[in-house]
């Protein structure tokens, strides 16, 4: 396809890339796992993971994407034709997560509305009700629609433009949020947590944990940075912007863990639930005994709710590229055709909260499943698969030519080493583990 849309430039890219990975994994995931993995401990484990492994897997699926100028299927056939299956399955892994996130996205609209309306969204049941019922429904309809609205205006247009003028407002609210929170009185003992490194307390847990945590974050191993890399224009530094997108991505999480482990740590003393738990319950229980908790809660999921539209932007034309791609029809047919299945399974997933709350595997509702099986089964997969393809069948030398068209590839020499034995040997180990906290 010789008229490709792309990113115009730069900043563009690398805004609309970091939007795709500043999500709800930095702010509600995050935290999280920080403080289940001694503070400190976890943020430095996590550093150093993203700035290896991160990194160069960023650099592999953008030059992937952009050596080919083709979504996923074509990108990995393009490379070797038996292997266009590893592009069709980093493909399903958006389509999967795509109806949930916009779920939870409809969360989020409705505590902005709560907020702004001043419904009292404390309670013990309040979200339970909240997320079983028609109004659930109807939310995620909307979140929906706002996501497909971006994807029907075009890289350029929609996602690129949108990116530029809610990224840096992102940034600049999470910053206003995380000085206020911290002039709270009693953060002290939650910062000293948060921040203090102690290798004593070091286990192979905690890497584990922020080696999950950097796929995650970093959109890795579902489609999405090959396909944004499709989009990059050649003279584009693929390097230097996976750096960029890493350390923004960082940096949000680590801001995102200052904003809520302190506060959560002084309200619970160290135990901090995770997930939808965590925002929708425990967080509007802690900012109700705030002053100017109301306030702060309304911007808070202001927040959250521009996280999840950049990422489900990303999701989404993940999945409409690849149909694009396919069946070589416009943007336009294929967000059709892809509209109505979203609603269906969208609609399903939130009923799973309501009348469907009796279909569970292991404990596990509907969109716990849907995350587990995008997470923890297809996506270390197709990361291992690529970088077995990559690093053993086709060579390291593909992916080390495109990126050293535009730059010098400063981590050329670690490069090979990398992708063929570190990073897939620890792939493995996330993967087992995965499985193995399904079964106990
Ligand atoms: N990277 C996003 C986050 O940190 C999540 C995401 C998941 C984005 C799947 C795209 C696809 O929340």
């Amino acid at each position: 396809m010789s008229n490709r849309a792309s990113f115009s430039g730069k900043a563009g890219f690398i805004l609309a890339a970091a939007g795709s990975a500043v999500g709800l994994g930095n702010i509600w995931r995050f935290p999280t796992l920080a403080a289940q993995n001694g503070g400190g401990n976890f943020l430095i484990v996590y550093l150093i993971i993203v700035l290896i492994f991160g990194v160069v897997l960023l650099c592999t699926e953008l030059a992937i994407g952009r050596r080919a100028r083709k979504s996923p299927a074509g990108a990995f056939a393009s490379l070797r034709p038996r292997s266009r299956w590893i592009g069709i399955l980093a493909t399903v892994v958006p389509a999967i997560i795509l109806p949930y996130y916009c779920v939870v996205g409809g969360w989020i609209l409705g505590y902005i509305g709560f907020y702004a309306t001043g419904v009292n969204t404390i309670g013990d049941s309040f979200f339970g009700d909240m997320a079983g019922s028609t109004l659930a429904i109807g939310l995620f309809v909307i979140f929906f629609l706002l996501t497909m609205g971006v994807i029907w205006m075009g890289v350029t247009k929609g996602i690129e433009r949108l990116s530029k003028i809610f990224m840096p407002l992102f940034l600049i609210m999470l910053v206003g949020l995380v000085i206020y929170s911290l002039m709270q009185p009693g953060m002290i003992d939650g910062i000293s947590y948060y921040l203090t490194f102690d290798p004593s307390l070091l286990t192979m847990d905690t890497v584990v944990a922020a080696l999950g945590q950097v796929f995650f974050s970093l959109s890795l191993a579902m489609g999405i940075m090959i396909t944004y890399g499709s989009y990059m224009r050649k003279e584009e530094n693929i390097e230097g912007c996976a750096i960029s997108i890493g350390l923004i991505d960082t940096l949000v999480a680590f801001l995102g863990g200052l904003l809520i482990v302190p506060m959560a740590f002084h309200a619970h003393m160290g135990a901090i639930p995770s997930g939808a738990g965590l925002v929708f319950i425990t967080l509007p229980s802690i900012f109700d005994g705030m002053f100017g908790g109301e306030a702060f809660a309304f911007f808070f999921f202001i927040l959250l709710f521009i996280a999840a539209w950049t990422s489900s932007i990303s999701i989404a034309e993940a999945v409409i590229a690849a149909i694009m791609d396919r069946f070589e029809i416009s943007r336009k047919k294929a967000i059709i055709y892809v509209t109505l299945p979203v609603l269906v399974v969208g609609v399903i997933i939130s009923m799973g909260f309501g009348p469907l709350d009796f279909i569970q595997i292991h404990g596990k509702g509907l969109l716990d499943l849907f995350d587990f099986a995008a997470n923890n089964l297809l996506m270390p997969i197709v990361a291992f698969a690529t970088t077995v393809l990559i690093g053993h069948v086709v060579g390291c030398k593909v992916i080390e030519d495109e990126i050293s068209e535009s730059s010098d590839f400063k981590l050329r020499s670690v490069y090979p080493f990398l992708i063929k034995w570190i990073i897939p040997i620890f792939i493995a180990i996330v993967f087992a583990s995965g499985i193995a906290t399904m079964f106990t």
